[in-house]
């Protein structure tokens, strides 16, 4: 998303004020809003609260030189990735519908090459109104997106559907409407992460210190630049990222089974910490201390391989990417790695520390051109480059 610009229409709406957020959040994304406010919308937010908040000039007259000589409205609503208009009002809705072009913002609308994602906020009478329905569905049909409205109780007092939704969800239907135009648009990815927990009784399990979040990251990053991805992840305490297909396992086989159904898929990033033992048998109660207070052996039988056995499998993505978690001679012990699971990259790190759990990672990147380096960095960002670098590699091989 960073470098992106948005062309905002803020219409009137008493959650006109939930934009201000979201051009705040959209801002930490580095993702640049310019805006237009229509009259009735100044009625509800200033255009000095939002340029504040854009950092930029707010555009409201069609008919002011001094805008149509600064940007026009035909160039105000091409330079812009995207036009999101929240809160979409009835009246923006049905202008749109119907090619009316009276102002600005009407204008703007009907001028630009750009998706169009409107959020729309009405009272719930309006939104269930003939005229509406038909409207959103002249609109949907012209590839218009939508985000909400929800449901719940309305300003006005009433309840039912037609609260605009909320900043932190249009932000998402933005990322991913934005992420339709990144450099893995029309691919797919499948990302594990986080790890297995394998059961000693219905109350113990074996597992390892995994939180997830480098995978979360990466999956995340994959999603941004245009990959509809799938994270199938262990058990982790992390928020999903929103816009990413999540399916959660427990154990290691219902993980290489979700990924084996997961399959077709470009890419392949198996972050998961899976564990390679399970015991040999889970009891299916509780094994007491009291009952003859012997100290229970557990037999432990060796996990399914996910990444090998996708890497050797009828499905396998153009681009297996492996993790080689170490706490010895890291990169040695990653270059045999990959030759022993038929991974074309490893992403070696050195777990001895406190990577696991932090929020930081310094990574090895080994693939058939030898080893690189990469400097510390947080694990998000290593999730950027790395998606980076597979939409190099994925385009440059397709
Ligand atoms: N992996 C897997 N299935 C397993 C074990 C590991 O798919 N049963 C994957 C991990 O997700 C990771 C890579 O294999 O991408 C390497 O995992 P790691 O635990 O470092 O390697 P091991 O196979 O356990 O090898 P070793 O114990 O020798 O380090």
């Amino acid at each position: 998303m960073l470098g992106k610009t948005i062309l905002l229409i803020v219409g009137g709406g008493i959650s006109a004020y939930k934009s201000l957020e979201m051009v705040r959040a959209l801002a930490t994304r580095g993702v640049r809003t310019r805006a237009i406010l229509t009259k009735a919308g100044a009625e509800f937010v200033t255009p000095l609260s939002l340029s504040a908040l854009t950092g930029e000039k707010i555009y409201s007259d069609l008919f002011s030189l001094t805008d149509e000589a600064e940007m026009g409205h035909i160039q105000l609503s091409r330079s812009a990735d995207l036009v999101v208009v929240a809160p979409a009002t009835a009246d923006l809705m049905a202008k749109m519908a119907n090619g009316l072009a009276n102002d600005l913002a009407s204008t703007a609308l009907l001028a630009t090459d750009k998706k169009v994602l409107m959020a729309p906020a009405m009272n719930v009478r309006m939104w269930e109104s003939a005229s509406v329905k038909r409207n959103r569905a002249l609109l949907e049909k012209d590839g218009v997106l939508f985000v909400g409205p929800g449901d719940g109780e309305m300003a006005c007092g009433e309840f039912g559907p037609g609260r605009m939704a909320e900043p932190a969800e249009i932000v998402a239907a933005i990322e991913q409407a934005l992420s339709a135009s990144g450099p893995l648009a029309g691919m797919t990815a499948l990302v594990t992460a986080g790890p297995t927990r394998e059961p000693v009784d219905p109350v113990r399990f074996l597992a390892n210190h995994s939180s997830g979040k480098q995978g979360y990251a990466i999956a995340e990053a994959l999603m941004r630049a245009g990959a509809a991805t799938t994270l199938i992840s262990g058990p982790v305490s992390i928020a999903p990222p929103q816009g990413v297909k999540l399916q959660r396992v427990t154990t290691a086989r219902e993980m290489l089974a979700a990924c084996e159904a997961a399959l077709p898929a470009d890419v392949l990033v198996m972050a998961a910490a899976v564990s390679d033992w399970r015991p040999d048998i889970a009891a299916n109660s509780k094994i007491k201390k009291s009952v003859d207070r012997v100290v229970p052996l557990i037999k432990l039988v060796e996990n399914p391989d996910i990444l090998a056995t996708i890497a050797g499998g009828p499905h396998r993505p153009r681009l297996v990417i492996g993790f080689a978690a170490e706490t010895d001679d890291v990169v040695t012990n990653a270059v045999a790695k990959r030759g022993r699971k038929g991974a074309d990259w490893i992403i070696a790190n050195d777990v001895s520390g406190d990577v696991m759990g932090g929020d930081r990672n310094r990574i090895h990147l080994i693939s058939e051109a030898g080893t690189e380096d990469w400097p510390d960095m947080t694990k998000s960002e290593v999730g950027t480059q790395l998606a980076a670098r597979i939409a190099q590699k994925l385009k440059g091989a397709a």
